[in-house]
């Protein structure tokens, strides 16, 4: 594919800066950061996955594929990693530049449709790279319920430069926990998890 380069270590950087540096020169809400993220919070997303014997790890907002590298890293096997991403030329660059991964690419308010049925109840960890924040809160209601509805009881990851919860949680539910900080990311970054309460749901 021209313009995308995957064997030389630094190419590929430049590349990805490139192909994310215009997806958010065309919509900017929908990124939400102009850059990828760094290695580091790459690294520090795939040490809170966990995944059970013919579970998968599902990625939300995959972007250019710096998370899902470093899910494989960590030993995630290709076959048992499903990213998803809206915008179809990104899917595309992921597709060719994740091999024997599952790309989708669809809506992820849609997931119940965009995963493969085989898969649904069947999701280990669930990491989200949408930018949730700028969202009203009606929306966040439909991304939480969108991921319950394939990965009951799991809750999800969701990365975030917000100080602090980039959701309202008690407001969805919710119950949170910020697992993870690092400063070297553009800006420094945090990992926070979300989990169905009940005592939230009904106070
Ligand atoms: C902050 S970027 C994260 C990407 C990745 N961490 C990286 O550094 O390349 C958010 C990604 O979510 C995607 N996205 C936004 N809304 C989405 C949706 N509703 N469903 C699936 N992907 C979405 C965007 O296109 C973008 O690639």
């Amino acid at each position: 594919m021209p313009g995308v380069t995957v064997s030389e270590p630094g190419r590929k950087i430049g590349s990805n800066a490139a192909l994310f540096f215009r997806r958010w020169l065309a919509n900017p809400l929908q990124m939400g950061s102009v850059v990828p993220s760094s290695p580091a919070l790459c690294r520090r997303i795939a040490a809170l996955v966990t995944q059970g014997p013919g579970e998968a790890v599902l990625e939300l907002g995959a972007g250019t594929g710096v998370v899902s590298r470093a899910l494989l890293d960590a030993g995630v096997p290709p076959e048992r990693l499903l990213v998803l991403e809206i915008v179809p030329d990104m899917a595309e660059h992921l597709g060719r530049t994740l091999p024997g991964v599952q790309v989708l690419c669809g809506d992820a308010f849609d997931l119940g449709q965009v995963l493969p049925r085989r898969w649904h109840g069947r999701i280990g960890t669930a990491i989200c790279g949408i930018p949730l924040v700028l969202l009203p809160i009606a929306e966040q209601r439909r991304f939480v319920e969108a991921v319950e509805a394939v990965a009951p009881g799991r809750g999800f990851l969701l990365y975030t430069y917000c100080a602090t919860s980039p959701l309202p949680y008690r407001k969805l539910g919710l119950a949170a926990r910020r697992e993870a900080w690092t400063p070297w990311n553009l800006p420094p970054a945090s990992v926070w998890r979300y989990w169905h309460d009940e005592a939230q749901a009904h106070p």
